[in-house]
């Protein structure tokens, strides 16, 4: 079978589409034929080894896992004799815990996969983009406590973990200001934003607005910088690691009634992220929720799926194909 291979952190091209062989699962394993999975700004990071402490996961001196991908949507063709959850025929989608999905067959426990059945109403396509609410959810359901009626700003709206949190806070009753660049406010407002506002053009801390919650969803954003838009008893909500917000978080967890928080979704235990799964599925049969697609490459392009998302200017999901009329080889 086909599936792209690294053995060196680097640039996009130390990624190859090369045969390797086909697994066989054991009692305890399925085997999934991939058809789509996508390429994440967290699967950037691990490609290139930096920052450095992405390799606390992928390998302190080159990737101890050969295969990156960490989205798929596919269908169970064979199943373990240990295996109780799932049978061949199965649409299902999920994600990995960070590598093995660029391939066309992923052979895996079940239980170490973030993994449900898919909902009827998505395509393979649309089901792979679904780590974008895996991480928008926990942010604003568990650290920021979202609520009706809550004024809610997402900065970075139109990447995939910032469409995923426009979505899911209209879902909880807030009012959601997006903030994008010109070339997204459309697309931000199509997934029911109430208002957006142009980084480019307008500094958002300089207007007198406040927020229950401010999520900056790119990790473009300081605590500092949000502190005073931010409602007494409001958060800060980060996504990634910005030398600031460590320390942020540690002071005002002691000292002030605005808060500042990072979390780290892909470490939640995978049965309380299957769990969810299990509910933003429910959102999505529901059409609460939609995942928001860029643009797809076929697996043989990974190299240019690559260099796109590394622009850090992507809009929502870009999609892998693979086993969709033969176009791996
Ligand atoms: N902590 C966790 O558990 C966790 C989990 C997953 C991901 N992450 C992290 O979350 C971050 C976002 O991931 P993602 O997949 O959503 O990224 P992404 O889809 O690649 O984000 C791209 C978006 O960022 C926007 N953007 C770029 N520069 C901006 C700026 N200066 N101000 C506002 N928006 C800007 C772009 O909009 P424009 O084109 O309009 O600029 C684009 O739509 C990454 O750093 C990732 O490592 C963290």
């Amino acid at each position: 079978m086909k599936a792209v291979v690294y053995t060196k952190y680097g640039p996009p091209d130390v990624l190859q589409l090369k045969d390797v062989e086909k697994p066989v699962p054991d009692e305890n394993e399925i085997l999934i034929k991939i058809y789509a999975s996508t390429v994440t700004a967290v699967d950037c990071t691990f490609r290139k080894g930096f920052p450095l402490v992405g390799r606390l996961f992928t390998g302190l001196t080159g990737p101890k896992y050969t295969i990156p991908g960490t989205e798929f949507a596919g269908e169970v063709i064979e199943t373990g004799s240990n295996e109780k959850l799932f049978k061949a025929g199965d649409r299902v989608f999920g994600t990995t815990d960070g590598h093995s999905a660029h391939t066309e067959y992923l052979c895996y426990s079940s239980d170490k996969l973030t993994i449900t059945l898919m909902p009827d109403n998505l395509s393979y396509d649309e089901a792979a983009g679904c780590d974008g609410y895996l991480t928008a959810l926990p942010f604003l359901r568990d650290s920021g406590n979202i609520r009706n009626g809550f004024h809610v700003l997402i900065y970075g709206a139109s990447g995939s973990v910032g469409s995923s949190a426009v979505q899911l806070a209209k879902y909880y009753g807030a009012k959601v200001t997006g903030v994008c660049s010109t070339s997204n406010l459309e697309l931000v407002k199509s997934i029911g934003a109430d208002s957006v506002l142009d980084y480019t053009k307008e500094d958002f801390p300089k207007k007198r607005e406040l927020y229950d919650i401010i999520f900056d969803t790119v990790g473009k954003i300081s605590f500092g910088r949000c502190k005073r838009s931010l409602k007494e008893n409001g958060i800060f909500l980060e996504t990634s690691l910005t030398p600031t917000i460590f320390p942020q978080m540690l002071w005002t967890s002691i000292s002030s009634r605005k808060k500042a928080r990072i979390a780290f979704t892909g470490l939640l235990p995978v049965n309380k992220r299957t769990e969810n799964l299990v509910f933003i599925k429910k959102l999505m049969e529901r059409e609460k929720i939609k995942p928001v697609i860029d643009r797809k490459y076929p697996i043989k392009q990974i190299t240019e799926a690559h260099e796109y998302v590394e622009t850090g200017h992507k809009k929502g999901n870009v999609i892998i194909t693979i086993n969709q009329n033969d176009q791996t080889g």
